[in-house]
């Protein structure tokens, strides 16, 4: 049995939630591979509906094993006050499986991603302020804190007191912050030891022997292709590697395990925070689709940008994650409209792009060339089948199919789990 990747074709929300939390009831195990808490997943079902955020999106599945890879980076208080109000629900999280290899987000990193996005002012990313990238980027700088430092006092000071030695300079210099205390940072990160032991293990060998023993493993993606820190639209980018290449690095899964890569893409587009985004609509037929689709962070609550669905963008996400399938997702939302653009390629100066511009300089300053589709009248949140669909919808998902790059498995029309129409399996 194999391992299967899944992840955001477009700018994120695309609704890998609810994809996750439908295959997580056949999949013996679903992994976060990359990102934190900046990450919203609402998964609705049937009366109840959950906010994630940092756990994966399979801890709603009681079969199956949630695991956060070493990919992660982690806000202990984030992932404490999640595990409580699930638990509160009745979710048990007592599966959870936690890598020793984890990044910490510790305290000084909260408040460094919060200034410098100020300090950055009209170049600002529009971060989520949950310190993300100078986590990323200790990591990278190797002064970063592990979970596997927790249980090691003394390593985790001398780790502390060398990170901070670095950051105070800047928090009371650049920022002209109150420096942060060792003491401070050692006892809250020690204060959730005794919760934090049992759940962590060596989550490669464990994934990999699961895989050994020929069960399912779900590898689920945070944010979304064009986030990702290398194929995304730099810098405006979250810092991690949001694509199918890092389900393997943040897992500790060999890419040959890999059985399929799914993507998940809505019907349109959105995009929360700064950079470029050719197909946004920046007027009433915008707002119009927001209010349809209720768009609105699920982390932040900040109002999503959105636009129409940008095939150079779909193509470009089947290339660079390899998909096998597509999960096409908020069908229902583009109810009402008598036509509908899709963009099939760019031009930039007079210069037609049907692929993705290699320059960022160019990606600003694409211009959507459309082709407008019927739309239609009807209500689908009820359709079950592709035959359920009008004429027009059936029209509007296979061009889109068409352009896109790779097969169409499913489409949501609505956010409660039963609100999909299944074309083929996403298991073998
Ligand atoms: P994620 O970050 O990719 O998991 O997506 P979010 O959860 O942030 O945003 C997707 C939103 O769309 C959620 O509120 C879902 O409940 C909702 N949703 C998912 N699929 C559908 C669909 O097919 N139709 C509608 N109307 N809503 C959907
Ligand atoms: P899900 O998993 C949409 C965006 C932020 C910002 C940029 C960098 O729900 O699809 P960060 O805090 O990561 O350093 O912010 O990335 N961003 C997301 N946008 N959905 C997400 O996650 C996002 N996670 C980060 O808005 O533009
Ligand atoms: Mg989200």
């Amino acid at each position: 049995m194999p391992a299967l990747v899944l992840v955001g074709a477009q700018w994120g929300d695309e609704g890998k939630g609810k994809a996750t939390d439908q295959l997580g009831g056949q999949v013996d195990y679903v992994v976060k591979f990359n990102g934190g808490n900046n990450a919203g997943h609402t998964v609705v079902i049937g009366d109840e509906t959950y906010a994630l955020h940092l756990l994966p999106s399979g801890i709603l599945s009681p079969g199956c094993t949630p695991v956060i890879g070493n990919g992660v980076v982690v806000d202990l208080s984030v992932l404490f006050e999640e595990i409580d109000a699930l638990e509160a629900r009745g979710v048990s999280c007592a599966k959870l499986v936690l890598s020793a290899d984890a990044h910490l987000i510790a305290s000084y990193n909260r408040t460094l991603d919060r200034v410098a996005e100020r300090f950055l002012g009209n170049r600002r990313i529009g971060t989520t302020g949950r310190g993300i990238g100078p986590t990323y980027a200790d990591k990278m700088n190797r002064i970063g804190i592990r979970v596997q430092d927790l249980f090691d006092e003394g390593i985790l000071r001398l780790k502390v007191e060398g990170a901070l030695e670095l950051k105070n300079q800047v928090l009371v210099k650049v920022y002209n912050r109150k420096a942060v205390e060792v003491d401070a940072v050692v006892e809250e990160l020690l204060s959730y030891v005794d919760r934090v032991r049992p759940m962590v293990a060596d989550t490669s060998l464990l994934l990999n022997a699961a895989l050994d023993r020929g069960e399912t493993v779900l590898l689920e993606g945070g944010q979304a292709t064009l986030l990702d820190v290398d194929h995304g639209t730099y810098p405006f980018v979250t810092s991690s590697s949001a694509t199918a290449g890092g389900a393997c690095t943040g897992s500790g899964i060999g890419p040959r395990r890999v059985d399929k890569v799914i993507a998940v893409v809505k019907a349109y587009t959105t995009r929360v925070g700064e950079g470029p985004f050719p197909t946004e609509l920046r007027d009433a037929d915008g707002e119009a689709l927001r209010a349809a689709g209720h768009e609105y962070g699920t982390t932040t609550g900040r109002p999503r940008r959105c636009g129409w669905y940008d095939s150079v963008i779909a193509r470009y996400a089947a290339r660079v994650n390899g998909v096998t399938d597509f999960v096409l997702t908020k069908l229902d939302v583009l109810t009402g409209w008598e036509r509908i653009p899709v963009c099939v390629a760019y031009e930039v100066g007079g210069r037609r792009f049907d692929e993705m511009p290699v320059s960022q300089s160019d990606f600003h300053h694409a211009v959507p060339v459309y082709e407008h589709l019927d739309g239609w009248d009807e209500d689908i949140t009820a359709a079950r089948t592709f035959d359920d669909l009008p004429k027009t919808a059936q029209a509007y998902v296979q061009a889109l199919e068409q352009l896109s790059g790779a097969p169409f498995a499913s489409i949501g029309v609505g956010p409660d789990r039963e609100q999909t129409l299944e074309l083929r399996s996403l298991l073998p």
